[in-house]
């Protein structure tokens, strides 16, 4: 199996560790930029020392440039996604880094401790959401980086996600984590849904920012809590016709995401619908591209499919799954409050 997001043509360009940071140095360096500006640089004006004639030979190898005579020209399939891919290129390359040296410092720990690997990893402390209880300026530029990464995958699972909910126009969403509004102005967009986020302080103040140009009906709204407080049938927007949980369970201890489910199903009348759209267990086949090892440092908090279908079947739901085809284990649950 070939792990790939259709709608992520970047990842074709992150396949492997050396390929992935050659990148990265010929982005931060400009040289990605020059060459897309001029069609072509000779590789003696690429001023790079004598010694490091491996580095074009690295980003020739990752399929991002190749030699034409002496000069360097970006790939037809380069060049293709550079203009509109480079932001998710410089978002995703910023996080594999971080899990980059978590794996290499810490894999022990992520698989025989993993409370210390937590403690240490670079990576969860970009996820910190203690940072996000507030909006000041502080608050804000801690929160802006992990959001960018997470709107970004957002962006590029959102069509596939959409494309296997059915939602009546004018239905009523509550989305809990919501994040930045990515998943719920697709949400508003396919159905003619009103959708509403629950999320953090921060969290909330960047989404509001970043939906402050869309057209109403396709804007969030945004509401700043604390979901674990649940009485969600109280929040301005309700009534609920769904309660929406897009990558957000499984960063709760199973307790947790049980009284979250709880707290759902109680916000919905008979006939609405519990959401749950989640990346799943890694599968033992195929060869793991570095671009997926970011999913690595999350991986011992994806719960398998049934998980899902069970807690909310439990809960006097009529459960239908689906998985869409994001290029890497995922699944979506619609559970129906009876
Ligand atoms: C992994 S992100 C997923 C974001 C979004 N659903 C998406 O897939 O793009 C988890 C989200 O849960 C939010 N979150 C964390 N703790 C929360 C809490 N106690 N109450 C509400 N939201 C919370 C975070 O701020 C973040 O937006």
């Amino acid at each position: 199996m070939t792990y790939r997001n259709p709608n992520a043509p970047e990842d074709a360009f992150l396949e492997t560790f050396a390929g992935a940071m050659a990148l990265e140095l010929g982005m931060r360096r400009g040289l990605l930029d020059r060459i897309a500006l001029d069609g072509a640089v000779p590789i003696d004006q690429v001023n790079l020392r004598a010694e490091a004639a491996f580095f074009p030979v690295l980003l020739q190898r990752a399929g991002i440039v190749e030699q034409v005579v002496d000069t360097l020209k970006l790939t037809d399939e380069f060049a293709g996604i550079w203009p509109h891919r480079r932001a998710a290129l410089a978002h995703k390359l910023r996080f594999l880094k971080a899990v980059s040296v978590d794996l290499a410092m810490g894999m022990s720990d992520l698989v025989g401790d993993l409370p210390k690997f937590m403690k240490h990893a670079h990576t969860f402390d970009i996820f910190d959401y203690g940072k996000s209880m507030n909006t000041d300026p502080a608050a804000l530029e801690a929160t802006q980086i992990w959001c960018d990464y997470v709107a970004i995958l957002t962006e590029t699972e959102a069509p596939e996600i959409v494309a296997a909910l059915d939602l009546d126009p004018g239905a009523r969403v509550l989305e809990i984590g919501g994040n930045v509004g990515v998943m719920g102005a697709a949400i508003m967009t396919a159905f003619g849904a009103e959708v509403t986020v629950l999320d953090l302080p921060a969290v909330c103040t960047l989404g509001q920012r970043r939906n402050a140009e869309r057209a109403s009906g396709a804007r969030p709204s945004f509401v700043m809590g604390d979901a674990r407080d649940g009485e969600w049938d109280e929040l301005p927007g309700a009534p609920w016709d769904a309660v929406m949980f897009k990558s957000v369970l499984h960063d709760w201890p199973e307790a947790d995401r049980l009284k979250l489910l709880d707290h759902a199903v109680a916000a919905l009348a008979p006939g609405g619908h519990v959401i749950v759209a989640e990346r799943g267990p890694l599968q033992a086949t195929g060869p793991l591209p570095f671009w997926l090892t970011a999913d690595l440092v999350f991986a011992p908090f994806y719960q398998p499919a049934e998980w899902y279908a069970d807690a909310l079947a439990a809960r006097g739901c009529n459960v239908v799954q689906s998985a869409p085809d994001l290029g890497l284990p995922f699944h979506i649950t619609v559970g129906t409050k009876t």
